[in-house]
Order: C-alpha cells, then sequence, then structure tokens
C-alpha cells in the first residue's frame, strides 16, 4: 500500500466519474503557473464537495481558504444562478489568480473573495448580520481551525454542514506530542466540534493522489445563543 498505488486507483476512479473539464484543468495550470503550491483538494475530493452541497440544496456557501479557487469552482458549482459564495484568502496573489480561474469557469458573478486574515474576515460577516451559511468548507491554516469553526458556527443555522479538510495530516493527528502547531489546530478543532452540543459530526481517513489525510464533516444540530 503506497501512495502509487493511490494515485494509480484516484486516476482510474477520477477517469470513470469526474470527467476531465477544461476550467479545473486550466485553473490547476495557472494557479501552478503563478507559483501557487499544489494543495488543492483532489478532483474526487472537489466532487464530494459538489454534491455534498447539491444534496442538500445549498444556496449560501462559505469557504476559507481560498487559494487558487480550485476547490471554489467545485463548491460554486453546486450553487443556484441565485446562488452565492464568499471565500476568504489571506494572500492578495492567491486571491487574483482564483479571480482569473473563476472567471474563466464562468462563476464570477457568483463568488465574492474577501482578502485578509480569516478571522478578521468572519467577524466582520458576523457584525455585518450576514445571512446565516448553508455549507461552510474550512480549508485554510490548520493552526486556525479552532477559531474558524468557532466563528463559523455564529455564521451557521440548524442545518449547516461543515467540511474540514485535512484533520488526518499522515496519520500524525494521534500524536498529542507532536512538535507541528499545524497538528495542535486540527486536534483543538476535532476536541471542540466533540465538545460542542450544537455539533455532531465524523471524521474519515483518505487516500489518493493528495497522499494520506481525511476531512471532517459537521451538523449543525441547534441555533446559537
Ligand atoms: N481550498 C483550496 C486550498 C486552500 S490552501 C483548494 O482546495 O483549492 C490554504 C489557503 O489558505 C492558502 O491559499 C493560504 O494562503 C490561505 N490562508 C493561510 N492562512 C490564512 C489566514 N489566516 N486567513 C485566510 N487564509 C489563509
Ligand atoms: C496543506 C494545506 C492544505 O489545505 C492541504 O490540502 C494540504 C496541505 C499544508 O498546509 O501543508
Ligand atoms: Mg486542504
Amino acid at each position: 500500500m503506497n501512495e502509487e498505488l493511490w494515485t494509480k486507483v484516484d486516476k482510474y476512479l477520477v477517469s470513470q466519474l469526474v470527467p476531465a473539464d477544461d476550467a479545473l484543468s486550466n485553473a490547476l495550470t495557472a494557479s501552478d503557473a503563478a507559483g501557487l503550491p499544489q494543495i488543492n483538494v483532489a478532483p474526487n475530493q472537489g466532487k464530494l464537495l459538489t454534491l455534498l452541497s447539491k444534496m442538500m440544496g445549498a444556496t449560501r456557501i462559505l469557504e476559507i481558504g481560498t487559494l487558487g479557487g480550485y476547490s471554489t469552482i467545485w463548491l460554486a458549482r453546486s450553487l443556484p444562478s441565485n446562488g452565492a459564495l464568499i471565500s476568504l484568502e489571506l494572500e492578495p496573489h492567491h486571491a487574483d489568480v482564483a479571480r482569473a480561474n473563476l472567471e474563466n469557469a464562468g462563476l464570477d458573478s457568483l463568488v465574492e473573495i474577501l482578502v485578509g486574515p480569516a478571522t478578521t474576515s468572519l467577524q466582520e460577516l458576523i457584525d455585518d448580520g450576514t445571512e446565516p451559511f448553508d455549507f461552510i468548507f474550512i480549508d485554510a491554516d490548520k493552526e486556525g481551525y479552532p477559531e474558524y469553526l468557532a466563528l463559523s458556527l455564529l455564521l451557521s443555522r440548524t442545518g449547516t454542514v461543515i467540511v474540514a479538510d485535512n484533520v488526518v495530516r499522515d496519520g500524525e493527528v494521534v500524536d498529542a506530542n507532536s512538535s507541528d502547531s499545524r497538528v495542535h489546530g486540527v486536534r483543538a478543532f476535532l476536541e471542540q466540534a466533540a465538545a460542542n452540543s450544537r455539533l455532531d459530526g465524523t471524521a474519515v481517513q483518505t487516500v489518493g493522489s493528495k497522499g494520506y489525510d481525511g476531512f471532517a464533516l459537521l451538523l449543525v444540530t441547534g441555533t446559537s445563543l
């Protein structure tokens, strides 16, 4: 069992169920050319995000961590024409690349990218009395996950679905003594999710073209106080 085999199987599964698509492959090519790291979700994970969002009929999506907009394209494609996606990104350069990729995908009218630290943007959305989101995808810096979860809950309603990427990190998540601050971010996120009576959830390990990792899937089951 190794990454070579996982990648081969991912290629096969994607070739069966996730048809190749110019907007998505151009987004990755442009992100690469612009020097962005290749830490976007895998195609079959992107498709999972679209499907989860469609299954729940989401019209309002929040994404934390845009990068070049690859996962943003997948998520925005689940939206009806009156839907909206807000994506939060720290790096202006990443946001520029993402905006071009979204325009190229014909999705720019549905998506707004807010540039700055996600905690600041989230607090602004809360202060503005922004309508709750149906679907929230957390995928920015792992150290920030606990705070992103707490703030996301203030932008949620009963029935909001929260997906958090990269909660396994090559299995390092079980190491309470890890020297990696990202591992501690993810562990605190999971503890917080478990302790919150407003949240029900699970986490699933994944292997594939992006290595060994996993995601958490949470359901908001009660209103905020
Ligand atoms: N969701 C993307 C990948 C996101 S990578 C995809 O799958 O295609 C993580 C992104 O989070 C990077 O672009 C990084 O710049 C951004 N980020 C890091 N720290 C952040 C912060 N404090 N606030 C907002 N975004 C942040
Ligand atoms: C990293 C971040 C991600 O969002 C991801 O999907 C993979 C890796 C990282 O920071 O290493
Ligand atoms: Mg990720």
